[in-house]
C-alpha cells in the first residue's frame, strides 16, 4: 500500500465517507472520487443485527477496499461484545475504531486493548446515551463520536438534542484541554451541518443526506459539503 496521505481538511474539520451509503453497483469508480478528492477517512458501518436491526459490511468487503485504497478507515463497530472482531481488520497508522458502551460488556478494556493494536480509539454515543459514559474512558479516548440519528440506517432523520450534546462535549474536552476529536454520524446534510460544524464537530460521516446523493453527482456533492463546513467554520 502506498503511504501517500490523504490530509486535505477544510480548515480542520474533516470527512469520513460512509460506505454503507456508496452506490454500490458503482463503488470503484466513486472510490477513486474520493480518493482523488482527498477525502480524509472511509467510515465502516460494521453492524451485527443484533446491536442494532440491520446487518451491513463484514471483514472480505471491507479488507477488499482497503487493499484498493490509501484512504485512512474510521471503523464504527455497533456490534455485541466488539473485542471479538478486532483482529478481523488491520490497523494503519491514523485509522480510527469506535465502539458503543452499550455493546461493550467492558468498555475501558477493550479501548485500551484497541489503543495498543495502535489504532486512534474513538467511543460512541447513541442519541439517548448520556455524557456519563465519558466520566472515567475521556483520558482514553481520541474520537467521541455523535451519533445524530439511532444506529442502524441511513437516511434517518435528525435527533435535534443531539446538537446540544455536540457543544457539551466541545465544552468538556475544551476545559479538560484534551486532544480528542468530535465526530458527527447521522442525517449530515447540506441543512445541518453548518450547525454540527458551529457546534464542534471536527470530523463529519458524510452518508445518504450529503455526500453519496441519488440525484447528485459525488463531485458536486462533495464541493458543496465543503461550501457547508465553510458556514459552519464562519459561525464559530
Ligand atoms: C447510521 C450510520 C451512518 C450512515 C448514515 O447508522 O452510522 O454512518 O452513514 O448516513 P445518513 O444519515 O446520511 O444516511
Ligand atoms: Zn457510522
Amino acid at each position: 500500500m502506498n503511504s501517500k496521505k490523504n490530509l486535505h481538511p477544510v480548515q480542520n474539520v474533516e470527512i469520513s465517507a460512509s460506505i454503507m451509503c456508496i452506490d454500490w453497483l458503482h463503488a470503484a469508480r466513486q472510490l477513486e472520487i474520493l480518493e482523488d478528492e482527498k477525502i480524509d477517512y472511509l467510515h465502516w458501518d460494521v453492524i451485527d443485527g443484533r446491536f442494532a436491526p440491520d446487518f451491513t459490511m463484514g471483514s472480505s468487503i471491507i479488507n477488499k477496499f482497503r487493499e484498493n485504497s490509501h484512504i485512512r478507515s474510521d471503523y464504527h463497530l455497533m456490534v455485541e461484545e466488539p473485542a471479538n472482531i478486532f483482529d478481523s481488520f488491520n490497523v494503519a497508522p491514523g485509522d480510527i475504531f469506535t465502539i458503543h458502551q452499550e455493546g461493550s460488556r467492558n468498555l475501558h478494556r477493550d479501548l485500551v486493548s484497541l489503543r495498543r493494536k495502535g489504532a486512534r480509539v474513538g467511543v460512541a454515543l447513541n442519541p439517548g446515551t448520556s455524557l456519563e459514559v465519558l466520566d472515567y474512558i475521556i483520558e482514553d479516548i481520541d474520537v467521541i463520536l455523535v451519533m445524530t440519528v439511532n444506529p442502524g440506517f441511513m437516511g434517518q432523520a435528525l435527533v435535534p438534542q443531539a446538537i446540544g450534546k455536540i457543544e457539551k462535549i466541545k465544552e468538556r474536552i475544551t476545559d479538560l484541554k484534551l486532544d480528542i476529536k468530535i465526530s458527527v454520524d447521522g442525517n449530515v446534510s447540506y441543512e445541518n451541518i453548518p450547525e454540527m460544524v458551529a457546534s464542534g464537530a471536527d470530523i463529519l460521516v458524510g452518508g445518504s443526506s450529503g455526500l453519496f446523493l441519488k440525484d447528485m453527482d459525488l463531485r458536486d456533492s462533495i464541493k458543496r459539503l465543503r461550501e457547508c463546513i465553510q458556514i459552519g467554520i464562519d459561525k464559530r
